[in-house]
């Protein structure tokens, strides 16, 4: 069966999220969902999750899964405010304990957070199979930019979450506590294994000013124009660019209170005795 699939994209963290379904008034999965937040009034708002809602509404859709590719540093997520609102299972990869427990020393969290991925519904392995409805998806490890990385493929659609960014863009960095370029070049390639008309979706888009944002092509584009991974470039020449790039960038805006709540599955860190929930921002540490 064909899935169809909408898009919804953050202007703030250039984050594209994913309702996938298998037909109207059937099942559906959330891919990598927002919570918008204000940084500068430390504020949370729901403003695209409830746009999330209202079209799985529209559609009459039963949520089965959240599926988060990754720990995001860039953005919070919504998984947890949309598990109340709608179902679901949040999933994430199977070595995001490695990923808890970095960030556990970090944070210097107390004996309160247990790194061992009960914050989440499921854990995946690489290439287990799952349904969506009527649809059959899989996972495909794609570790590099974290070492908990995971990518969804439904048919001949993958969503490749941080590895691929579309081809003029290039690749993610691999330079998070855990990151490696190395393994990150390694799971690309499984990726650009698929059929050449293989649909990718992105996670992020960054357009350079000549082009509207975009988050759809094809392995044949990305293997014959991604400038980072085209075919014939080696993995030492990458692993050289890449790190020397990832030298070069600053952290992402979001990184710390983004960390702190999507470690555990978009839950917000306890409230205090005062009811107030707090992020820890650590200085001179990252
Ligand atoms: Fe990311």
């Amino acid at each position: 069966m064909k899935p169809t699939i909408e898009a919804f994209f953050d202007t703030v963290t250039q984050t594209i999220s994913y309702v996938i379904f298998d037909e109207a008034g059937g099942y559906c999965a959330i891919i990598d969902p927002v919570l918008d937040y204000d940084p500068k009034a430390s504020k949370t708002f729901t403003h695209i999750a409830d746009k999330i809602i209202a079209f799985i509404q529209d559609h009459r859709l039963s949520v089965q899964w959240i599926l988060e590719t990754h720990a995001h540093a860039d953005h919070l997520s919504s998984a947890d405010y949309l598990r109340n609102q709608l179902g679901g299972k949040i999933g994430i990869g199977q070595n995001i304990p490695a990923v808890q427990k970095t960030f556990k020393k970090i944070f210097n969290f107390g004996d309160e957070f247990i790194p061992d991925g009960h914050h989440f519904d499921h854990l995946f392995a690489d290439g287990e199979s799952f349904q969506i409805g009527k649809i059959t998806a899989k996972t495909i490890a794609v570790s590099g930019h974290t070492p908990a990385d995971i990518a969804y493929q439904i048919n001949d659609v993958i969503f490749v979450g941080d590895t691929l960014f579309m081809p003029d863009v290039g690749t993610a960095r691999a330079d998070f506590p855990g990151g490696d370029a190395r393994h990150l070049f390694k799971s690309i390639q499984k990726i650009l294994a698929f059929p050449p008309e293989t649909r990718l979706f992105m996670c992020h888009d960054y357009p350079p000013t000549n082009r509207p944002t975009e988050w759809e092509c094809t392995v044949a584009e990305q293997r014959a124009h991604n400038i980072h991974v085209h075919d014939g470039i080696t993995e030492d020449e990458f692993v050289k660019m890449r790190n020397a790039r990832d030298a070069t960038l600053g952290m992402p805006n979001l990184l710390l209170p983004s960390i702190q709540t999507n470690i555990r599955s978009g839950k917000l860190p306890p409230v205090e005795s005062n009811g107030v929930s707090y992020f820890k921002i650590p200085i001179n540490l990252i």
